[in-house]
């Protein structure tokens, strides 16, 4: 399939008409699949009312059928919709975080609009988002649907933060790509689970933990999250996610220790890369050096994270080693992801 890209800059008033977009929303009611930016990460869009809509997103991604989409909107209202009742909890988060970076999983209403069994994997909560992205916004609301979207990479790969990372994943199994540029965050959002008394995060990410507390009082951290052998609560946390190519290890060490390790491999002959920031990058010597940000500013890590790990790929480097992050705000999210892109590989000093 000849997969279509359009270039769209500037988008203003989600109101305003874009040729691009129109074309994209067309293709959307017509069941195809279209990848988008959204301020999170690049999405994979489809109709979620349609099971060969959201059939064909399996598809392309090579996704295990029992990990649920999350179905994205464009104005508050559809939650009414989708989900059989809305806690007074959530009112307060929607009207704070949304359209935002935040991912609420609810009871799905028996008797609203038809979503496919699909998106859901069958379950009977619902994971619900309103992207704060104009060409998200706008590509939603003229679709005139509730759009079905896991991040638009190929099963396991690092999640797209640029229209290049969609191309080399998913040209020719998709009709087309919306190029919006670089997205803002730069890792996906924070699933909240607020069908219990307690809300409770099942994946860490763009709006924080301390942010939901100022909102909620007591929000709690799904188990699976803390301890490694528990079964997550979210499906699609239990998978392998966003590895490189070469087996990557997180060290807790100083810049010393991480280079020794860096020279013992080099000696067998190995090509190594090591992930850093722009405060330590010339305390090494490798064969690829990249900085992902700055420690200082760890939204700035958050925004390259995926993107430096696809570039260790480009290079063909044999083993990566990273620094480690502080788990506190965004870093939460960021040692979340890196975690399980080393496959939990931690080399402590
Ligand atoms: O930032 C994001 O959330 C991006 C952009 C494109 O919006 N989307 C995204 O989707 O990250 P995806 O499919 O890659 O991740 C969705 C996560 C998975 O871990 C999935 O298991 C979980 O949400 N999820 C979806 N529905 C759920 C449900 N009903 N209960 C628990 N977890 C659910
Ligand atoms: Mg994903």
């Amino acid at each position: 399939m000849e997969t279509k890209l359009w270039i769209v800059d500037n988008v203003g008033d989600i109101d305003t008409i874009y040729p691009q977009i129109e074309d994209a929303a067309k293709l959307l009611r017509e069941n195809q699949v279209i990848a988008f930016p959204t301020e999170t990460v690049y999405g994979l869009g489809a109709n979620a009312t349609s099971n060969i809509a959201v059939n064909k997103i399996f598809e392309a991604k090579g996704r295990p059928s029992d990990n649920p989409l999350i179905v994205h909107i464009s104005e508050k209202k559809q939650l009414h919709d989708i989900v059989e009742v809305i806690p007074s909890v959530v009112d307060k988060l929607v009207e704070k975080f949304w359209p935002g970076p935040l991912t609420l999983i609810l009871d799905k209403k028996n008797h609203g609009q038809t979503l496919s069994n699909k998106v859901t994997a069958e379950l009977s909560t619902v994971a619900v988002r309103m992207p704060d992205h104009p060409i998200a916004l706008a590509l939603i609301k003229k679709s005139g649907l509730p759009i079905a979207a896991p991040s638009a990479n190929t099963s396991g790969k690092p999640s797209p933060t640029l229209a290049r990372h969609v191309q080399h994943d998913l040209n020719g199994k998709i009709a087309g790509i919306i190029d919006g540029g670089p997205t803002g965050v730069g890792l996906e959002s924070t699933v909240l689970d607020c069908t219990g008394d307690i809300p409770v995060i099942l994946r860490p990410g763009g709006v924080t933990k301390e942010q939901l507390e100022e909102v909620c009082g007591q929000v709690d951290v799904d188990k699976a999250l803390l301890k490694e052998d528990e079964a997550p609560k979210s499906p699609g946390m239990k998978y392998t996610h966003y590895a490189p190519n070469a087996p990557l290890s997180i060290v807790k060490g100083n810049s010393e220790f991480i280079q020794e390790l860096v020279s013992s491999q080099r000696q067998l002959g190995r090509k190594v890369g090591v992930m850093t920031t722009s405060e330590n990058q010339d305390k090494y010597d490798a064969d690829l050096i990249l900085t992902c940000g700055s420690l200082s500013d760890l939204e700035t890590v958050a925004n390259q994270l995926y993107d430096t790990l696809r570039k260790f790929d480009e290079a063909g480097v044999d083993l990566i080693y990273s620094e480690a992050f502080p788990e506190d705000g965004i870093g939460q999210a960021i040692m979340n992801r890196l975690l399980k892109a080393a496959g939990h590989q931690v080399i402590i000093e």
